[in-house]
């Protein structure tokens, strides 16, 4: 398949590309659009033929439900009702990086919601995301756009290296200004529980209710009593090709066990990564050092952290042992994803 990959200036809100790329949605095609979370893989939410191509293009589990992408609050075509709470959350927090999940209406095909009774729906704050889908009119159901696995795009040639030849459109124009994906919240249950830790943390969240809790299995390893209760949670994820190790504990502690480490694994002849941040960088002096961010700021940890885990590959690192973040507000979105990249191997000093 051919794929038409266009870079535009964000500024620029009427831009022929976004019209080009929304007739591409009309017509039942897929676009890998930019968020402020990831980029996105979008096609009609509504159209179950296109979205299925979304599956085929990124080898995505068929039991994994897409999230649907909307440019204004006004949900009710897709949901069987608006709770009061859920109005809340979208006055709190939309646009932005939050996805609710609602029980859903019989106009959401069970394709997208890969056969559940619910759905998961957002109003990113992009521009050039908001712009698609006001333009193609549709509510635009878009996954992460990345093969399924690796770690998600946070920038165009990010998308262009996984799937140039399998979608018809790659609109560029920003770099995700979070670099993870979007909080879940499920408004579907009581109390309220989020499903995936995002930018919008527990912490905002219980300003607006006090009960919401996080999913207990995204907080240790899964096991058969704790399973994730979102479908693509409990998939390995994020990985990069080097086998990741995160080290936990006092920082004086972490660095000079990383340390240790790094040496054991030169001398086995390992290309070693380290995943460290402006207050640690200086302290390594063997190994590929790679800053994530400044720990004042976990924020742009957060930010850096799927392009970081990509260079890992372009690096050709064998083996990556990365800091561990406090589990705390965005810590908490850090960890997980770090968590998963790293299979769960994790060593506490
Ligand atoms: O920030 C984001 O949310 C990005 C951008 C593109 O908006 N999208 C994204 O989509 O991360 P995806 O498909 O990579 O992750 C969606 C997650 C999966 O773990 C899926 O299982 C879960 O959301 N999910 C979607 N609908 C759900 C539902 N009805 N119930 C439970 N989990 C759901
Ligand atoms: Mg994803």
């Amino acid at each position: 398949m051919d794929t038409k990959v266009a870079f535009i200036d964000k500024s620029v809100i009427d831009n022929i590309a976004i019209k080009e790329a929304a007739e591409v949605i009309k017509k039942g095609g897929l676009v890998a659009f930019p968020t402020e979370t990831v980029y996105g893989l979008g096609a009609n939410a509504l159209d179950a033929a296109a979205v299925e191509k979304i599956f085929l293009a990124k080898g995505r589990p068929q039991d994994n439900p897409l999230i649907i992408h909307v440019a204004d609050k006004d949900i009710s075509p897709y949901v069987k009702k608006v709770p009061t709470l859920a109005k809340e959350l979208m006055d709190a927090f939309w646009p932005g990086p939050l996805t609710i999940i609602l029980e859903k209406s019989s106009l959401v095909p069970d394709k997208t919601s890969a056969n559940l009774d619910t759905v998961g729906i957002r109003m990113p704050s992009s521009p050039i995301a908001l712009k698609l889908i006001a333009e193609s009119g549709l509510p635009i159901a878009a996954p992460s756009a990345n093969i399924s696995g690796r770690p998600s795009p946070t920038d165009m040639e990010r998308c262009v290296e996984d799937l140039k030849g399998r979608v018809d459109y790659i609109l560029g124009g920003e770099i995700s200004a979070v670099g993870v994906e979007s909080t879940i919240i499920d408004c579907s249950v009581e109390p309220p529980c989020i499903l995936r830790p995002g930018a919008v943390t527990l912490e905002m969240l219980q300003e607006i209710r006090k009960d919401i809790y996080i999913d207990p299995s995204l907080l240790e390893k899964p096991n058969e009593n704790l399973k994730p209760k979102a479908p693509g949670m409990k998939y390995k994820h994020y990985a990069p090709k080097a086998k990741v190790i995160i080290i936990e504990g006092d920082l004086e502690k972490t660095i000079e066990k990383i340390n240790e480490m790094v040496l054991n694994y030169i001398e086995q002849k390992l290309m070693v990564g380290i995943l460290a941040t402006e207050e640690s960088k200086d302290k390594y002096p063997k190994g590929e050092v790679m800053v994530l961010g400044t720990r004042a700021k976990p924020e742009t940890a957060a930010h850096n952290l799927f392009e970081t885990l990509r260079a890992c590959d372009d690096k050709g690192l064998d083996i990556v042992l990365s800091e561990a973040f406090p589990r705390e507000g965005i810590g908490t979105a850090i960890m997980n994803r770090l968590t998963k990249a790293a299979g769960y191997h994790i060593i506490k000093v």
